[in-house]
């Protein structure tokens, strides 16, 4: 990097600018990721300017062909940042001027790299953000292909990490479904939130020149233009609402790595994990390590950590722009990059799962998973809930001292507790007839997992046709 330039800036300075603080102050190792962004606002910028007759066509054809000319340059990679012009912006506009002389320098009338770096960053986010919600939808997709297929399997449902009830396995991965049809709807609002153009707010004033803020915000493909000068400069909001979804997106994913690193277990073997997504020990040759939930349930801490970074870096900055603004990429760029690769291989995961369907049969059968439905059984023969309760719980003792499980034990075993009890009770002792009674909306049987799925299907496609008709 050449660290002898003039600054754009350094009409009023008589003092070059401290080595260290020059670097301290530049941000171009990092937001030169900007840069194809910078370009199209910039492309847009020149085409407004000519529009309202501040440049010429020539002026403007001149601006666009270098700047397009530097974009190709980036990405032969030959351009060369330097960290003497501070940031993507300048490193662009310097690199414009030794191109096409002069006129380059006319591309910066009218505009500030305050609302130029809002544009770009709104911009950049507003890509990312599709793409994110494409690998999103991958996830939810392979998700109900997975619970279609398992909508019979039976596992035990947990609270307190103790069994509960029977559910089906279909059932269980549609309860992730859900949260992340939640995720979905927030971050497509956050992407129509932030699709406001800053650019004309100049500094922070707004500029004398006849601007036309609602042609550039059409050729870039925003909603509309944001509408306090002030405000467009200095707003980050749409930054921290998307680390917030991103958080809260990454919580979920975290939740359901610890139940996929639990259900691999030997204790638990309810699945097997594909082998291309773990890891062997370098000691225990019998290893196979869950690295990948693993690592996405560790890297749910560093997105909830750029969360607390955004907010703190904004709570206390009067308006309108300051340079501790600067400081928002990082923590933008990185919460983008891990949410990115984290529903990237969890979508590829989903389908490498191989459900282990006879061990969770076999440990919803052992751990008297049926003991509500005993106790919904004597109701329905009037015997009032909390007394059946009662009666239930004896026959759980029983149970845990015989090592017998409810479905196992003779009507000779069972009689004892209650004189309501009779051979039909074992309709509902067993697994199938627990699951298949919670049949209604939201329930566990199978037929409302594959109703739900119908419906996730459906759900799915209407997103693909949203995203079609924006395209
Ligand atoms: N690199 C700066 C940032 O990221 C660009 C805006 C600089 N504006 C200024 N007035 N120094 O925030």
């Amino acid at each position: 990097m050449n660290n002898h330039v003039e600054k754009p800036w350094g009409g009023r300075f008589s003092e070059p600018t401290d080595a260290f603080v020059e670097a301290f102050t530049a941000s171009v190792t990092f937001d030169k990721r900007l840069y194809a962004h910078d370009i199209a606002g910039s492309i847009a910028h020149a085409t407004m300017l000519a529009k309202v007759g501040v440049l010429t066509e020539v002026e403007r054809d001149a601006i666009i062909d270098g700047l397009q000319a530097i974009k190709a340059e980036i990405e032969a990679g030959e351009f060369e940042w330097s960290i003497a012009r501070e940031d993507v912006h300048m490193n662009i506009e310097a690199r414009l001027i030794e191109r096409i002389g002069d006129v380059g320098k006319k591309l910066h009338t009218g505009r500030s790299r305050n609302d130029q770096v809002a544009t770009d960053i709104r911009l950049y986010l507003r890509d990312e953000l599709a793409a994110i919600v494409n690998e999103l939808t991958r996830l939810q997709t392979a998700l109900v292909v997975l619970a279609e297929a398992e909508a019979d399997t039976i596992m035990p449902g947990f609270t307190h990490l103790q069994t509960a009830q029977p559910v089906t396995f279909g059932h269980h991965l549609l309860a992730w479904f859900e949260m992340l049809k939640r995720d979905h709807g927030r971050l497509t609002d956050c992407a129509a939130r932030l699709n406001m153009l800053p650019l004309g707010a100049a500094a922070l004033a707004g500029t004398s020149y006849p601007i036309d803020r609602e042609f550039s915000a059409g050729l870039l493909g925003f909603d509309g233009v944001c509408e306090n000068s002030l405000d467009a400069v200095s707003d980050r909001d749409f930054a921290i609402e998307f680390v917030a979804d991103a958080a809260l997106l990454m919580m979920h994913l975290s939740r359901f790595s610890e139940e996929l690193v639990i259900w691999a277990s030997a204790q638990f073997n309810f699945i097997e994990l594909g082998d291309s997504f773990c890891t062997g020990s370098s000691i225990m040759p019998q290893k196979k390590n869950p690295d990948v939930p693993e690592l996405i349930r560790g890297k749910t801490g560093r997105v909830n950590g750029h969360l607390v970074a955004l907010l703190t870096l904004m709570k206390g900055q009067p308006l309108a722009y300051n340079k501790d603004n600067q400081e928002d990429k990082e923590p933008l760029f990185d919460t983008v990059d891990t949410l990115r690769a984290c529903l990237r291989v969890f979508a590829d995961m989903i389908p490498a799962i191989t459900p282990r369907r006879d061990n969770m049969r076999e440990a919803a059968r052992s751990g008297f998973s049926t003991a509500t439905d005993l106790a919904d059984y004597l109701v329905r023969k009037g015997v009032p809930f909390r007394d059946a309760h009662e009666v239930v719980g004896k026959a759980v003792a029983l149970g845990v001292k015989e090592d017998c499980d409810l479905a196992d034990m003779t009507l000779a075993q069972l009689q004892p507790f209650s004189d309501h009890i009779d051979t039909d009770v074992f309709d509902v002792l067993t697994l199938d007839g627990s699951v298949a009674a919670r049949n209604h909306m939201g329930g566990t049987a199978p037929a409302q997992v594959r109703a739900a799925c119908a419906r996730a299907r459906q759900w799915l496609q209407e997103r693909l046709q949203e995203r079609l008709q924006e395209n």
